[in-house]
């Protein structure tokens, strides 16, 4: 059995969010354009002591926020892969976190695919990508795109892709905000503000497609969309100003990452991104600024 493995996992940016009404179970039916984005945890296992199960360590400017328990997400990837081969799921997982933690990046989701393709390699079970895909799905509605990166559409609860060509590298910046938005909050507050109004099917947009498909980011800019920006606007109102920031340094355009409260900035060029953020930073409207090149690949075991 190897000693130990390690598998970098990137963040993602919603290019366009398209949220219908609740289902039956509570979730939203989406439509919903992933691209993943160069911001990494990276997820290291190893075996644990006998009977222990998961234990997971986190380092990072965030630690601080990342829970150590069966609720993190990198412990119940390995408990889910252990259960499905009989296995036990003693093993030691750190998770090196520069992913914005609670902020609409995926950062939690990312680190349960990673400790899930890092178990399957550790534990020598070559799970087939399907399989491992089905796992990620049990986990949460982002977690199959940790895994799968590059850019997709994710339709159902947000789970079901299917992969998106993309035909160049497009520039991003992303403001942290000081205090994380919680998820189901932010749906909460969308069912709110959409009560008593129809809300339309969740459709992708054919000119972001086209956009994503040609590598051109004005066209992406005019079709960037998240239909749950209101609810983080609402709850967060603060944002509208790290917005607008953005905006007046430059940027192509400006939205709230999937439901926040991590705002992204699409930029023209690597120089015009490094301008955003540094504007960003000087306005204290957000914690901090990051810039990052997308589509970045999905979920991969480090040598
Ligand atoms: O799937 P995941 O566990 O990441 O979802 C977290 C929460 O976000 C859900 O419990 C639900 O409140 C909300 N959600 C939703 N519709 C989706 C995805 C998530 O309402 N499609």
């Amino acid at each position: 059995m190897r000693e130990h493995v390690r598998v970098r996992v990137p963040a993602k940016v919603n290019v366009q969010l398209a949220v219908g009404g609740a289902r039956p179970d509570g979730f939203h039916g989406l439509a919903n354009v992933f691209l993943a984005v160069g911001l990494y945890d990276e997820v290291t296992v190893a075996p644990g002591p006998a009977g222990a199960g998961p234990l997971v360590t986190c380092t990072g400017p965030d630690a601080d926020q990342v829970p150590l328990d069966t609720t993190n997400l990198a412990a119940r990837a390995a408990l889910a892969l252990a259960g499905r081969h009989g296995l036990e799921p003693d093993v030691r997982i750190h998770i090196e976190k520069d992913i914005p933690v609670a902020g609409g990046m995926a950062g939690g989701s990312a680190d349960g695919a990673g400790a899930l393709l890092a178990c399957d390699t550790l534990w020598g079970l070559g799970t087939p990508r399907d399989e491992l895909l089905a796992l990620c799905a049990d986990l949460g509605s982002d977690v199959p795109f940790s895994l799968l990166g590059g850019a997709a559409l994710g339709t159902g609860r947000g789970e079901q892709l299917t992969a998106l060509p993309v035909g160049g590298s497009f520039h991003w910046v992303f403001a942290v905000a000081h205090e994380g938005l919680s998820t189901p909050r932010v749906f909460q507050e969308f069912d709110r503000l959409t009560a008593g109004t129809r809300v339309p099917e969740p459709a992708a947009d054919p000119a972001l497609l086209g956009a994503l498909r040609d590598g051109d980011a004005p066209a992406l800019a005019k079709a960037l969309a998240n239909d749950l920006q209101r609810a983080a606007l609402s709850l967060r109102p603060s944002l509208r100003e790290t917005l607008d920031t953005g905006t007046e340094a430059g940027a192509l355009a400006a939205l709230v990452s999937g439901s926040g409260p991590t705002t992204a900035f699409l930029a023209e060029d690597a120089r015009a991104a490094g301008a955003i953020a540094g504007a960003l930073l000087a306005s204290g409207t957000c914690r901090t600024a990051r810039v990052a090149e997308g589509p970045a690949r999905g979920a991969v075991v480090l040598p």
